[in-house]
Order: structure tokens, then sequence, then C-alpha cells
């Protein structure tokens, strides 16, 4: 398997009184998995991704990725981890303003450097159709083109895991198709990929669905 929630649980505390966000949800990715996670706004999708990508502890149940639960590292060790294994594509991008293209692909590198991955990050671009971007600042791209940016930095370490929160939400039917093929293609290659979304289109292009309501799996 390449990601496993077991009995997963968040509970947020707030004035009003504690929110179950997440509520005792088991599953699994194995290889080839494309799910589409879906449910009402607030039932706990995106908690539940962060919590599967390293990125939010849970307080109770565990993660399992490649083998491992990343919330017994070190935080150190879990950046280095999450890294290695897991692509994450947002709903708004999440890229730097004032880096050119290139650099938003080949930040994570930028922050610490390893292996040089500067001419895998202009092939992905060439794959992408953003060749000729790669020296634009976000703001002079489309919100297509700015999620393929968004894409391609998520695969450029090769990982195993891909997880995305709302990828096509502001993307137009051409670019949904671009990115959905991508996600497909990465998944019929060994991948495996978990993406919330509310588009009929996004669930469709996916392999098996995953609902959710008021932080348990229905
Ligand atoms: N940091 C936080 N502090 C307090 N409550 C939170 C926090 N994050 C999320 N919640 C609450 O947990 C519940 C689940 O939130 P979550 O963001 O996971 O929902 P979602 O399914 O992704 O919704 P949407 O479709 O609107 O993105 C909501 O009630 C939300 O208000
Ligand atoms: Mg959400």
């Amino acid at each position: 398997m390449i990601l496993e929630g077991h009995d997963l649980t968040k509970v947020f505390t707030t004035n009003e009184g504690d929110v179950r966000a997440v509520d005792g949800i088991s599953f699994s990715l194995d290889s080839g998995d494309f799910v589409a996670m879906h449910g009402a706004s607030g039932c706990g999708k995106s908690t539940l991704l962060l919590m599967s990508g390293g990125l939010l502890k849970p307080d109770g149940g565990s993660v399992v990725i490649a083998g491992e639960d990343p919330y017994e590292r070190s935080p150190e060790a879990r950046a280095a981890f999450r890294g290695e294994h897991i692509g994450f594509v947002f709903q708004q991008f999440h890229l730097i303003p004032y880096l050119d293209v290139l650099d938003n692909i080949l930040v994570n590198e930028l922050a610490s450097p390893g292996e040089d991955l500067g001419e895998k990050a202009e092939e992905l671009l060439e794959k992408f159709g953003l060749g000729h971007r790669k020296h634009h600042v976000p703001s002079r791209l489309s919100v297509g083109e700015q999620q393929r940016v968004a894409l391609a930095r998520a695969l450029l370490r090769d990982p195993k895991l891909i997880l995305a929160d709302e990828p096509t939400g502001n993307l137009d039917t051409e670019n949904s198709e671009i990115i959905l093929n991508h996600l497909s293609g990465f998944a019929e290659a060994g991948g495996a990929v978990l993406m919330v979304t509310h588009d009929d289109r996004a669930r469709a292009a996916a392999k098996r669905g995953m609902e959710l309501a008021a932080g348990k799996l229905v």
C-alpha cells in the first residue's frame, strides 16, 4: 500500500466547543489508485488530506505512507519524508509571486539543495507546454498555466503519492482535462492519487470515490 489511514481522528478546539473534523476514518490507496473524495463543505476533506500528507498530526489513529508513519519522525525528518514521497497540488497553487516559473518548481530545492533537479524541472515544463514560460513570474500566467506549474512542482521528485485539494477548482474545461489526464497517467504509471473535488468531471476521471459526511466515511 502507498497510503493507509487507520481510524484517523482530528478534533479542533474552538470557542464554540470541540469540532470532530475527522472522526474515525480508515482507508487505503494502492499503486494505480485514483480516488476522488467528496462531501459537503466542512465535512473534513481538507483535514483528512492534510493528515494523510504528514502536514497535520492526527489526534487519534495513524497514517502509513510507503510503510512508515511520518508522525513518528521529527518535524525536520518528516519534511524530508514528504519531499521524497508526496506531491501536493492545491486549489490556490501556492506559487511564490516573485520567483519565476522555473524557480517555483525548484523552490524546495532552493531551500535545501541536494541533487541538481534543474534539468528535470525544464523537462517537466516542456511536457506541460510551458517551456517558453520558464522565466515568467506567476502573475503573467493564466490560471491553467499556474496550475500546470503547481503540478510540475509536485512531480519534480517522482513522488509515489499525489494529494490534491480541488486541483481543478479554478479551471475551465480544457485546463481541467489537462490536469486530470496527467493525474490519471500518474496513477496508471504506478502512483496513487487522492483528490478532493466538488467537480463532476474530476469525479468521473477518478477510478473510485470516497464520500465524507460530518467527519465520517459514508
Ligand atoms: N484549524 C481549525 N480550527 C478550527 N476548526 C477547524 C480548523 N480547520 C478546520 N476546522 C473545522 O473542521 C471542519 C472540517 O474542515 P475542512 O476544512 O476539513 O472541511 P472541508 O470538507 O475541506 O470543507 P470545504 O469543502 O469547504 O473545503 C469544519 O467544521 C471546519 O470549520
Ligand atoms: Mg477543504
